[in-house]
């Protein structure tokens, strides 16, 4: 299995979404961290209340960049035309038993949404999980999320469990927790067969 250590090899792509745009997807780096920022601050508050980390606050943004520094996390950027248009990350932690599972986040800026984005980004991702010597990727949210559940269960996540009041929002309010998994060592991979469409830019 890789080490944490053992930084994580992405080679830059181009990607069409479905609606014909064009994203550049990459690695995410240190200096990404105020547009991250800007990012984050253009979602809208409804899915603020629900994110995992305030990704909002500069300090949750430093700890993201210190996990990207150690190789705990690898986070690919997709990049419009002007801004961030989403990105996915893969987390992970070798020092404990369930090392073998990857956390999985995703997110996409809500003008790039319905366009192949989220799927495409799960392709990567897994790309990346894959070669980090991750067998499964686990992804949380809210039961209320639905919309998040409904678009994970097309990318062929299952649900693993549902955990009561486990969490509280951005309000301080107690959410059930919804915790869903993909089997990436496995052949039933749903999310990664958008037909290639050429070596450098591929079609979602
Ligand atoms: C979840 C999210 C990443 C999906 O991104 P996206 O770019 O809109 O997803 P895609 O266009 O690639 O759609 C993927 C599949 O999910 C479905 N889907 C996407 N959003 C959906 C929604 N709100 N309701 C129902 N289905 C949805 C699509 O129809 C598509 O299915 P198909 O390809 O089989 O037709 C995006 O909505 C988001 O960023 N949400 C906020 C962050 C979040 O909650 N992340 C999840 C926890 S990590």
């Amino acid at each position: 299995m890789a080490t944490a250590t053992q930084a994580a090899k992405y080679q830059p792509k181009q990607l069409q979404l479905r609606d014909g745009r064009q994203v550049s997807v990459r690695k995410m780096t240190p200096e990404d961290k105020s547009a991250i920022l800007e990012f984050a601050r253009s979602l809208p508050e409804e899915d603020l209340l629900f994110l995992r980390t305030d990704i909002t606050d500069p300090s949750v943004v430093d700890a993201w960049i210190e996990n990207l520094r150690k190789g705990n996390t690898v986070t690919l950027l997709a990049e419009g035309a002007d801004l961030i248009a989403g990105y996915a990350s893969a987390h992970r932690d070798e020092a404990r038993w369930t090392r073998r599972v990857g956390e999985v986040r995703i997110n996409a800026a809500t003008g790039y949404r319905g366009a192949g984005l989220g799927r495409a980004l799960a392709a990567e991702i897994f790309e990346v999980a894959r070669s980090l010597g991750l067998k499964k990727m686990a992804a949380m949210m809210t039961q209320d999320q639905t919309g998040a559940r409904t678009a994970f269960e097309r990318l062929g996540f299952t649900v693993e469990a549902m955990l009561t009041e486990w969490v509280e929002d951005r309000r301080g309010h107690p959410r059930d927790l919804l915790v869903m998994s993909y089997d990436v060592a496995g052949f039933n991979d749903q999310a990664t067969t958008s037909p290639a469409q050429s070596e450098d830019t591929r079609r979602v």
